[in-house]
């Protein structure tokens, strides 16, 4: 298949191109550099020996957005990862996040319909189930928000399931859990710019000597030690599911939601353990207020995406500990962009 992928430099993006083109489809990205580099998909064609274009455009621009769907024609299917995805700038600028990332959808579904493209895999997020479940999440359980990030991605899951009766497509709703860890080569990963907000960039940053200590937000959760618990999965594994999803849509009319997670909560400090064990290092942490807005735990049910797509994580906490640092080690600056 000849694949668009809206925000195919980012994190996600770029490894699941990688993937797509291991398994012989064509890869073509749209992406407005926002948060991330050319360079990725440039490390991606080296590693795959593949071209991986990239072409730099906004995805709320009807025609950056023709321009690829004419160019390439016939794009067979989209992957719709471009977005804004940090939860507490989000409350900051809410507006920015629903424009954003309710009109690249909006822009991409006009086109798809005017180039008759009929398949998307959209990447969506635990953080659709809210709070107060039970636990494992399951796709049928109820969902809302407590952030407007949150709120776009379930407002997004419900255009897509609208247009996919109307229009007759073939969606597949990936709530993903938290991706972490990188290609095994090391030469791509999570670039983040500024000083990280999520706990495995957190940490390569402590290890690396940039950051001076770790805080660890809450030892006070009804958790086996107290610190958060969460469904961590490599983002390998994350990209094999995206394939299998894309592949399971291309014949699937109608809309499936699935989860991509392991199933498994490991804790902040069994995170910080493994890391340790795993690298030969020892992190520095501190005890600190729990962050706002934080739930004690969240992990997948993560058996649908076994039955429909024949899928699941086959990699270790451990192997993300160690390809995380690999990547962070090798690149001390990240892309350098
Ligand atoms: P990322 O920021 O690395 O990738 C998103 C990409 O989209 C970036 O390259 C950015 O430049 C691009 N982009 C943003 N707005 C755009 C626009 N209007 N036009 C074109 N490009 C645009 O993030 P990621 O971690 O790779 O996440 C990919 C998707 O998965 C996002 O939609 C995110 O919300 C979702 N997601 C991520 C996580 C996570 O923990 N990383 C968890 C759940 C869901
Ligand atoms: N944590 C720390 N110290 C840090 C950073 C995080 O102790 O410096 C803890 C958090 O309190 C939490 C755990 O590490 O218990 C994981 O935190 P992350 O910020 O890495 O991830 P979240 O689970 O908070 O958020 C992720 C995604 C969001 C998504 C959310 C729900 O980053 O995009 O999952 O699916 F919305």
């Amino acid at each position: 298949m000849r694949v668009l992928l809206t925000g195919g430099a980012g994190f996600i993006g770029s490894h699941t191109a990688l993937k797509l083109l291991e398994a012989g489809h064509e890869a073509i990205s749209l992406d407005n550099l926002s948060n991330s580099s050319a360079e990725s998909l440039k490390r991606v064609s080296q590693i795959t020996g593949r071209p991986a274009p990239l072409c730099v455009g906004d995805c709320t621009v009807e025609a950056d957005v023709e321009r690829v769907f004419r160019e390439y024609a016939p794009i067979d299917a989209v992957i719709h990862f471009a977005g804004l995805k940090a939860v507490g700038e989000s409350v900051s600028k809410p507006l920015d996040y629903y424009q954003n990332n309710l009109d690249s959808t909006f822009t991409l579904l006009r086109v798809m319909q005017k180039y008759d493209c009929r398949t998307v895999v959209f990447s969506s997020s635990a953080t659709v189930y809210g709070t107060n479940q039970e636990m494992p999440l399951r796709e049928d359980f109820p969902t809302g928000c407590t952030n407007p990030y949150g709120w776009t991605k379930w407002m997004n899951e419900r255009v897509l399931t609208d247009c996919a009766k109307a229009m007759g497509l073939n969606v597949v709703l990936l709530r993903y859990f938290n991706p972490i860890g990188a290609h095994e080569s090391g030469m791509i990963g999570e670039d983040p710019s500024g000083i990280p907000n999520n706990l495995m960039p957190f940490i390569c940053q402590v290890a690396s000597g940039k950051l001076e200590r770790l805080n660890v937000f809450g030892n006070d959760y009804p958790t086996p030690d107290g610190t958060g618990v969460r469904d961590y999965i490599h983002v390998c594994d994350l990209a094999e599911g995206h394939l299998a999803a894309l592949e399971y849509a291309a014949d699937h009319p109608g809309t499936e939601i699935v989860n991509l997670g392991t199933g498994i909560g490991y804790s902040v400090l069994d995170i910080v353990h493994t890391f340790e064990k795993a690298n030969g290092l020892t992190l520095p942490y501190t005890i600190a207020p729990r962050r706002p807005g934080d739930i004690a735990v969240c992990y997948a049910d993560p058996s649908k995406a076994e039955k429909l797509l024949g899928w699941h994580a086959r990699r270790s906490l451990e192997d993300m500990c160690r390809d995380s640092w690999n990547w962070q080690k090798n690149n001390p600056d990240g892309y350098g962009k």
